[in-house]
C-alpha cells in the first residue's frame, strides 16, 4: 500500500489508533455527512468499526484507500478511497476545518496519478446535484463531466438523489 505525498498532505494507509481523529475529524460531522451516502456516526464505536473494517480489508490487499493527514501531523483529517472497483470510482471526505483550501484537489490529483501509475486506465467520480463544491474538486483534477444519473441517496435508503457523472482517462 502506497504513501503518497503531496505540497501539503500525506496520503498513507489507515492505522490502529485513528478512530478518534476520524469521529472527530469527519464520521460524526452532519455536515461532512449530508451528500454522502452513510449517516453520522452517533458514537465512536461505530467509527471503530468502520477503522476495524478498513484494516482488515487492507489486510486482505485492498489498496486503493488512503487516510489525508497533514504534513508534519500524523492524525487523518479525511479519506479518499475507491468505492467501486469496477468503475473506479473515487469516494473522499475532509474535515469541515479545512474546507476551501485547495485540499482535497491535491489529494485527487496524487490519487489520480498513483492509479494510472498503477495501471488503470480511467477512473471516475459522481457528486449529489447540490454538492458542486465535489464537481469543482473534479473539475480541477482534469475530470470530464459525462451524464446526469440518479441512485440512492442513502445506503439502505429508497430515497432517490440526481448525481452528475465525471471521469478522468489515462493519456
Ligand atoms: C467536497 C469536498 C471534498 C471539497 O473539499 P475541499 O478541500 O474543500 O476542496 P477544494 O478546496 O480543493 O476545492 C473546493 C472548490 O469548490 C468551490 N466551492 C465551495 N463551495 C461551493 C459551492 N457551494 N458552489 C460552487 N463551488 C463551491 C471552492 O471555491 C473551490 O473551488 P475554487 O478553488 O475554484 O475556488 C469537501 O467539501 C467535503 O469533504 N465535503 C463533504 C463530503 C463530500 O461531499 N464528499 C464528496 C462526495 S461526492
Amino acid at each position: 500500500m502506497s504513501i503518497l505525498e503531496t505540497e501539503r498532505l500525506i496520503l498513507r494507509p489507515f492505522k490502529e489508533g485513528d478512530a478518534e481523529s476520524m469521529y472527530k475529524s469527519w464520521t460524526s460531522d452532519s455536515r461532512v455527512a449530508e451528500y454522502c451516502r452513510w449517516y453520522t456516526h452517533e458514537n465512536i464505536s461505530a467509527t471503530e468499526y468502520l477503522l476495524k473494517m478498513y484494516l482488515d480489508e487492507a489486510e486482505k490487499g485492498f489498496e486503493y484507500r488512503w487516510a489525508i493527514t497533514l504534513r508534519g501531523k500524523d492524525k487523518p483529517i479525511g479519506c479518499i478511497d475507491i468505492v467501486d472497483t469496477e468503475e473506479m470510482e473515487l469516494g473522499y471526505v475532509i474535515s469541515y476545518d479545512y474546507w476551501n483550501k485547495g485540499l482535497m484537489t491535491e489529494a485527487v490529483k496524487a490519487v489520480i496519478d498513483e492509479l494510472f501509475r498503477m495501471g488503470f486506465d480511467r477512473i471516475t467520480a459522481r457528486h449529489a446535484v447540490d454538492n458542486p463544491a465535489s464537481g469543482r474538486v473534479m473539475e480541477k483534477c482534469g475530470m470530464k463531466y459525462i451524464k446526469n444519473d440518479t441512485t440512492n441517496r442513502k445506503f439502505g435508503s429508497d430515497e432517490l438523489c440526481e448525481v452528475k457523472c465525471y471521469e478522468i482517462k489515462r493519456s
